[in-house]
């Protein structure tokens, strides 16, 4: 290893309108190592990873290379400094092909303005191959997944050949082989000498792919560690300020459910969801297990009304939710946190009350026809502060909130529907820091207490296991196995999701 850094940021400083993201923050890596970045929700990671990649320019601080102080203002001086970057927040044009979106801005030409498509197909396939992903280079981006889209954004910045590679949050969608896949390929990187910057909200892959490890605590660089000198308490604690209490506060019970199911699923089919049958009791929290593509994000789209279904029925509250009709199956209680927010929840241009209080408009509105604005404030700034969303303030846009925030937003919408029956929650904790998280947990056991039906699809069998009364295992679109708490381990439900039973 190389003891001269390739890139520095020097006492770099950012201020947004109503946020201060980084302040007098040093920052290096050295050729052919790994230096991670942890910090909770909107710490500033993602933005120190935007000056890196010239998307954001510092308002103080130098930009070093080889030593030498670089003026960078646009993604292009970075991208011919050797920096490339994955971004957080997928940056693809989801009308062009995957290829495409590789060598966006790129394209290798045949003169005359004319793409080489056989060059581009033929290059974008061994970039693909690299991060394991099989799918033809030709196919639309748009009908990937979360998963198979960030593994393109991979690619991309594999494919610009680069001293530096930073990836934010590279994992959050991706599956355990997915990952085990990435470590490798940021194995051979930094073996070749590419110098690699790393965040994540997983202790466990900092530990496991990286050599230092930098904090960040509002805005500010708290602590670097050489990996090998801390641990997981220790990095807690640098970055929450104080001591966790325990990160799963339910202790889930298999109480004996008198009377009726609130939810009630019944031979429940669409392209992707084949013949699902399962029940809710109030206050019950049910999980969803299963390897990626098992048809866990379209049993919830389905249920919710968003995908088309071609048999089965859905009740809550005996009431039978019409087929293919979000409207209806809000109105009848059910919400949805989905699996990638930006797609399909957030309005990002609009504010975090906005945002917020999109399903109780009506309720709102129930004396005359206007929406009781003051109401709507006050409601928004409560959940705000006991979410704790880092926000300006309720009128900013949620595009400029950090990730995790997002998500809380996201979740905020249905906390705050009083007559909410049944909750649907696709990967909740994707990209939330771990002091969120148990915030998140606490606030599920909190809404199930009330008497709500949650579903909680996840990867993350720890959070299914400690949060869930009873756990489903979805393999190909079925539901495949079934374990009550106290009888389910992570070695069963992956047996199951691998059709191991
Ligand atoms: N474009 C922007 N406009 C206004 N404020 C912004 C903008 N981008 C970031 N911020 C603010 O800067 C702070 C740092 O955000 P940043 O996205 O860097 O956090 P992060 O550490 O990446 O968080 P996460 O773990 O949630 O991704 C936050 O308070 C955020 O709201
Ligand atoms: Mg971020």
């Amino acid at each position: 290893m190389n003891d001269r850094p390739v890139l520095e940021l020097r006492d770099v400083s950012k201020s947004f309108p109503g946020a201060l993201a980084l302040e007098n923050v040093d920052f290096d890596v050295r050729a052919g190592e790994v230096h991670a970045l942890l910090g909770e929700n909107g710490a500033g990671k993602s933005t120190l990873i935007k000056i890196m990649a010239g998307v954001h320019t510092q308002d103080e601080g130098e930009y070093v290379v080889d030593g030498r102080a670089v003026p960078v203002t646009s993604p292009r001086d970075a991208r011919d400094l050797g920096v490339s970057v994955v971004f957080q927040e997928l940056s693809q044009v989801a009308s062009l092909s995957v290829a495409e979106n590789v060598f966006f801005g790129r394209l290798p030409s045949r003169g005359a303005g004319v793409v080489d498509q056989a060059r581009l197909h033929r290059e974008a396939r061994e970039y693909l191959h690299a991060v394991g992903l099989t799918v033809d280079p030709a196919t639309r981006l748009g009908f990937l997944s979360v998963a198979q889209r960030q593994l393109v954004e991979i690619a991309r910045a594999l494919s610009q050949d680069a001293k530096v590679i930073a990836m934010d949050e590279p994992t959050s969608a991706l599956s355990h082989t997915e990952i085990e896949t990435l470590f490798h390929l940021v194995e051979q990187l930094s073996a070749r000498g590419v110098a690699v910057v790393y965040v994540s909200h997983k202790l466990d892959e900092l530990f496991r792919v990286s050599d230092r490890i930098t904090v960040l605590r509002d805005g500010r660089k708290v602590a670097e560690r050489d990996t090998e000198r801390t641990d997981a308490d220790e990095l807690i604690r640098l970055m929450v300020g104080r001591e966790l209490d325990s990160l799963f506060p339910r202790t889930p019970a298999s109480p004996a459910h008198p009377g009726a199911p609130l939810l009630e699923v019944e031979g429940l089919t669409s392209a992707m969801v084949r013949d699902v049958t399962f029940s809710v009791h109030a206050g019950e929290v049910v999980g969803f297990s299963g390897l990626m593509g098992a048809g866990r994000t379209e049993l919830a789209r389905a249920l919710f009304g968003l995908d088309a279904t071609t048999a089965g029925t859905v009740r809550v509250g005996g009431r039978t939710v019409p087929r293919h009709s979000s409207v209806q199956a809000t109105r009848l209680g059910i919400g949805y946190v989905p699996e990638d927010r930006k797609a399909d929840g957030l309005v990002l241009v609009s504010t975090v009350r906005a945002n917020m209080t999109l399903a109780i408009l009506r309720r709102l509105a129930h004396i005359g026809s206007r929406v009781n604005r003051s109401a709507e404030r006050s409601i928004a700034r409560d959940t705000v502060e006991r979410l704790r969303i880092k926000a300006g303030s309720i009128e900013q846009q949620v595009a400029a909130l950090s990730g995790g925030n997002q998500q809380k937003v996201m979740l905020a919408r249905w906390l705050v529907k009083e007559d909410l029956k049944v909750l649907i929650l696709d990967e909740p904790t994707r990209g939330i820091d771990v002091n969120s998280k148990s915030e998140i947990y606490r606030l599920v056991a909190a809404i199930a207490e009330q008497g709500v039906a949650v579903l909680v699809m996840s990867s993350e069998l720890p959070e299914l296991l400690s949060m869930c009364d009873r756990i489903h295992v979805m393999r190909d679109g079925r539901i495949v196995d079934g374990y009550r708490h106290d009888e389910a381990t992570q070695e069963k439900l992956m047996s199951s999701a691998l059709g191991g039973r």
